[in-house]
């Protein structure tokens, strides 16, 4: 027996070292474009670029301006939006995120942004789906830039007319999350009882309004300076955070979709109905990260999952022309109308994002690109 507790101790020392070793030679070889690309772009166009972790590290660059492949459209951005995912990536945060490949010790993608809308400026000779003049939306890394390439067949949907660029620059995280948490994940029908937590952030903005057009009834959770705006998105209900805990409430629900996380599973437990869906979104601001940190939500989920009666799961967004067109008609029909909070120019994305990391947008942060 001690001889074996002994090759254990041994065997797993040895690992620990090799473990050491294999993230500390990551660590130094660690590198990104900032240090293989030097000379100045031959056609330059602007785009926020960090070379480093740290908001400190954010600069408006001159950088190659991207041309489309045959299957590509190349897209004059003429706005953006910001999500908590980009100050995740800007800060590297939670640290395991680095380890999984994100950049030991730099960022190994230097571009940020996602969500853009635009007008298409080219189209390479597969695209039937586009044509030049046509304005879009959608996802595509590297946003905050004058300019980005997406494949036609991913990701960008046509824009509806009655809505302006700024408003369809923000739909794609946000709108797809909400879109695909409640009716993929929550599998809301009509007339259940659906709570979303974090009602005016920019998830629940859409996620409020997506709900009332799938016919549930509705309850928000927000703070008071920010009751009107969530009662004015058609909300049944509003529960001010400051002053009631919406899982001692009486009140049962179909469906709540968490996009704070600041209440145990089993408090939101208490609060769903025995069939109860809980649909975990997110949540955990810049200083619960750690090298963990927001990770452990679904992981206790997944642990508390199979012991309930409930669903209780996670959620990952999964951005995609079919759901972006679904939002389309959704907006051009009047039944999800974008919530803009305040808009920054491409040389503040820093500020927009240091905004955003704070935890209270109402609604959404968009960039203008002119
Ligand atoms: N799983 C996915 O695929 C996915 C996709 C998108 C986003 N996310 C995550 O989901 C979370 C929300 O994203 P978001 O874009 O909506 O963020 P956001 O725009 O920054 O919104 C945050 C909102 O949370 C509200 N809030 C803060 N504390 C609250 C509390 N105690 N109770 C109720 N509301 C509270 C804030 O309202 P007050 O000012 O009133 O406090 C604010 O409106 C983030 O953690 C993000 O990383 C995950």
């Amino acid at each position: 027996m001690k001889r074996l507790l002994k090759w254990i101790f041994r065997v797993v020392l040895v690992l620990l070292i090799l473990a050491f070793v294999f993230v500390f030679v990551g660590y130094w070889r660690s590198t990104n474009d900032c240090d293989r690309h030097t000379g100045a772009p031959t056609n330059p166009m602007k785009a926020i670029v960090y070379c480093d972790y740290g908001l400190a590290n954010l600069k408006l660059a001159d950088v190659e301006k991207p041309v489309p492949n045959d299957d590509q459209i190349l897209v004059k951005v003429r706005a953006a939006s910001v999500n908590p995912y980009d100050w995740h990536f800007v800060e590297g945060t939670p640290k395991i995120m680095r380890l999984m490949g994100v950049g030991l010790r730099k960022p190994k993608d230097t571009r940020l942004g996602v969500d853009f809308a635009g007008t298409v400026e080219a189209v390479g000779k597969n695209v039937t789906e586009f044509k030049p003049g046509d304005d879009v939306f959608g996802g595509r890394g590297g946003a905050f830039a004058e300019y980005v390439c997406r494949r036609a067949e991913g990701a960008v949907a046509l824009k509806p007319a009655n809505i302006t660029f700024e408003q369809a620059a923000s739909v794609n995280i946000a709108g797809i999350t909400a879109l695909q948490g409640l009716r993929d994940k929550g599998k809301v029908q009509p007339g259940q009882k659906v709570l979303i937590n974090g009602a005016s952030g920019g998830v629940g903005t859409f996620a409020v309004q997506i709900a009332k057009s799938f016919g549930a009834d509705v309850t928000g959770v927000c703070s008071t300076r920010n009751v009107d705006l969530v009662r004015s998105l058609g909300v049944d209900h509003v529960i001010d955070y400051t002053k009631e805990d919406f899982t001692k409430s009486a009140q049962r629900y179909d469906v709540i979709l968490d996009n704070v996380t600041n209440r145990s599973l089993l408090e939101c437990r208490r609060v769903l109905t025995p069939k109860g869906k809980y649909v975990l979104i997110g949540g955990g601001g810049p200083n619960e990260q750690g090298l963990i940190g927001p990770l452990w939500s679904p992981i206790k989920t997944m642990l508390l999952s199979p012991f309930v009666s409930q669903e209780m799961g996670m959620m990952m967004a999964d951005s995609n022309q079919k759901d972006l067109t679904i939002l389309a008609d959704m907006m051009q029909s009047g039944k999800v109308k974008p919530v803009i909070d305040r808009t920054y120019k491409l040389s503040e994305v820093p500020e927009a994002i240091r905004y955003v990391e704070q935890g209270h947008a109402r609604g959404k942060v968009v960039i203008t690109v002119e």
